[in-house]
């Protein structure tokens, strides 16, 4: 029933009176995935479905197809930003479904929030040291260096994915000189240097409690006298969006709650008074927030 609807809908050109209906069929995948209805080779299976074309010229496809062999990647995440939708009509729609879902606009919303904490930090310091850890794109980093012209951010960017290094150096080409880009793991990484910001987004909520608590103890020693560690997570308590990740675009994240973020930094070693949460517009990306 459901198959024969989806095939319905990819077959024909869908508009927004649409949405409605594959938000049901969404939801009820989800829900029958949860209570062993379906299995996951089912869902596999629909999304075969959908054919090659489709997954060739859509952002859902592109989250399927995972042409860097992993969720989330530097592409993905940068087409998220620019609200990229494809130029071929029959599948801008379903970019522009895509974009509509609460996940992407928290993603947007994030880059705002990482530009209003480094404007912030500018307040009391004449210069801030940051360390951008799996900086991705960096897109945050080129907006803001475009926007506060002549600020003295120096930034080292720690980035597991070479691709993404050479992606990001290109649209950071004027601030190379404030920007150095370290093409290494976090968890092997080894640092000499103290900051007043470790910022990362869009990778805590890849590692399990254990991985989190074991990187936020290794910020700890890179940080200055005063310095703050803020790191992104996708809110286990609202993520409306969350089954359309996990059905259409296997993008599966560990949500977690704003108690959980806080337990985990004070396992970390932090003090609650060290300690605050803070949130993007929408609520789906929650920041912990740690400071000395
Ligand atoms: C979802 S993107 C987030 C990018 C960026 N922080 C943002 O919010 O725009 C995740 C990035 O983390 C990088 N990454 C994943 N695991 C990593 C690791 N262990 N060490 C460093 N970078 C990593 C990936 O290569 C990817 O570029």
């Amino acid at each position: 029933m459901i198959q024969e609807q989806l095939t319905s809908l990819i077959g024909k050109q869908i508009s927004t009176k649409d949405f409605p209906e594959i938000d049901k069929i969404i939801q009820t995948l989800s829900t029958d995935l949860k209570t062993g209805k379906i299995s996951k080779e089912d869902i596999d299976a629909l999304n075969k479905n959908f054919g090659q074309e489709f997954l060739d010229n859509t952002l859902q496809g592109f989250g399927l197809r995972k042409p860097y062999d992993y969720t989330g990647d530097f592409l993905m995440i940068d087409k998220i930003y620019t609200y990229y939708k494809s130029p071929i009509k029959k599948y801008e729609i379903w970019d522009e479904y895509f974009h509509r879902q609460s996940a992407p606009k928290a993603v947007r919303n994030r880059k705002e929030y990482f530009k209003t904490i480094l404007k912030e930090k500018f307040e009391s310091y004449q210069e801030v040291h940051l360390m951008n850890v799996a900086s991705g794109p960096a897109r945050d980093l080129a907006e803001f260096y475009d926007q506060e012209k002549g600020c003295q951010l120096i930034t080292s960017c720690i980035e597991s994915d070479e691709h993404a290094i050479k992606y990001a150096k290109a649209l950071n080409k004027n601030h190379l000189d404030k920007i150095q880009f370290v093409h290494s793991n976090i968890f092997k990484h080894r640092e000499k240097n103290k900051y007043d910001v470790i910022w990362s987004a869009g990778l805590f909520d890849y590692f399990n409690d254990k991985a989190f608590i074991m990187i936020i103890k290794k910020f700890k020693d890179w940080l200055n006298p005063n310095g703050e560690i803020i790191i992104g997570n996708f809110n286990e308590n609202y993520n409306p969006s969350r089954a359309y990740m996990e059905i259409f675009g296997e993008w599966y994240l560990h949500h977690r709650t704003e108690d959980q973020l806080r337990e985990l930094a004070q396992v970390a070693g932090f003090k609650a008074n060290q300690i605050h949460i803070g949130k993007e517009a929408q609520n789906v990306n929650l920041f912990l927030h740690i400071k000395m």
